[in-house]
């Protein structure tokens, strides 16, 4: 029951004066009584308090809390989410090994497999979200890994995720998974037969927009083996402080999720209407709804479309008018927000990008459906009376 895991699981205010909210544990280090109780916590370090870069009672509160949302057995949070990415990935691979990856990755997600990953000697191949079949041609002998964001964060596309995991078991090959996008909420892929899930928590876990944050989930030997090496290795852990926020945030996934969720399809209603909208990138339209549905109960806040012009000028007009969702990246948070592509365009010594400069993504946040559909319109009117 998703109340019982985020209002009481892993609490037990015996420990911390019958304190509602548990303390934050603001301390890099742990005492031991003797040299006994000393050894007895190192051989179990993932379980018990010796150094908070390995762990800490107010970050595993949370760690209980997200392995039980994502239906698996432990997690570990990070720092970031690509704090996450990076452990998960890199806990998998050796020199030598060959690495599936999903086309259109979240773009630091994609730097760390072509730019750090082939730096270690990782062979990699990516592969289109809508060719299952293509992928299992494309597994090698040593392929490892398959990396999969579904849906990603920008084009929304879609991946199978039961037959992606199923042709995976055949070749004894780890997949990992960016949640991002659905929160455990909206989807569970271990229940679909993924091993490794990952979030940038920065997004709607924390979703307040003041924590970066990452978590991996997984069976219990595979998050040992992470945590014994690249996790006390490479130290993404996150601080006490920000492991708080972020159990203050996760109080109120339900309702921040459910409220851009039905905000966003009144919203995209609306747009669905509206002449100068070319495109509309959702997982639940199109050739995606049918495979969406299937693994995702929910879409929440994110989605993208296309302003039905060819003119920059009308792109750079919309988007002085949309004046009241923020132009930044991320999402996830209580604000809603813009990301114009064109912002990526015609920067000197970068190529241009390969999807087209009339694309917004836009983040639905916790602001009145009116309110928002009311500035739309504005936005809207300003590009057909220029
Ligand atoms: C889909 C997705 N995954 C991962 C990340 C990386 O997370 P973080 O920024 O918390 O490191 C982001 C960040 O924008 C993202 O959008």
């Amino acid at each position: 029951m998703i109340d019982d895991i985020i209002f009481h699981l892993g609490e037990d205010r015996s420990e911390y004066h019958d304190a509602v909210v548990p303390p934050i544990y603001q301390t890099s280090n742990f005492v031991f009584n003797s040299i006994d109780d000393f050894k007895r916590k190192v051989a179990d370090e993932l379980d018990n308090f010796v150094y908070t870069r390995g762990n800490n009672p107010t970050v595993k509160i949370l760690r209980q809390k997200i392995a039980a949302l994502e239906k698996c057995e432990d997690a570990l949070i990070t720092g970031s989410g690509m704090g996450a990415i990076s452990t998960a990935l890199i806990s998998q691979l050796r020199a030598g090994d060959h690495l599936l990856c999903i086309k259109k990755p979240y773009s630091w997600a994609n730097r760390l497999v072509k730019d750090l990953l082939t730096k270690f000697g990782i062979e990699v191949s990516y592969f289109e979200s809508d060719t299952t079949e293509a992928l299992r041609q494309m597994i090698k002998t040593n392929t490892k890994v398959i990396y999969l964001e579904s849906p990603n964060s920008l084009t929304l596309e879609v991946q199978d995720l039961r037959a992606i995991a199923a042709i995976a078991k055949e070749h004894s090959i780890v997949t990992i998974i960016d949640n991002s996008y659905s929160t455990p909420l909206y989807q569970r892929p271990k229940e679909l037969g993924i091993d490794i899930i990952v979030h940038s928590a920065t997004k709607y876990l924390n979703g307040h927009s003041d924590v970066m944050a990452g978590v991996i989930c997984a069976d219990k030997t595979m998050i040992a083996k992470i945590f014994h090496t690249e996790y006390m290795i490479l130290g993404p852990s996150i601080s006490p402080h920000d492991a708080s926020l972020m159990l203050r945030g996760l109080r109120t996934l339900p309702l921040r999720l459910q409220r851009s969720d039905e905000t966003a399809l009144k919203i995209l209603e609306y747009l669905r209407t509206e002449p100068l909208v070319r495109k509309i990138y959702y997982p639940f339209t199109d050739a995606t709804a049918e495979l969406a549905k299937s693994q995702m109960s929910g879409c929440g806040g994110l989605f993208s479309f296309e302003l039905h012009t060819e003119s920059k000028e009308d792109v750079n007009t919309f988007n002085d008018a949309l004046d009241k969702f923020f132009f930044a990246v991320s999402w996830g948070g209580y604000e809603s927000l813009k990301l114009p592509i064109l912002a990526f365009y015609d920067n000197p010594g970068r190529p241009n990008p390969s999807i087209p400069f009339q694309l917004f993504r836009i983040y639905i946040g916790l602001e009145d459906a009116d309110y928002l559909i009311a500035n739309f319109k504005k936005a809207f009117d300003r590009v057909r009376n220029d």
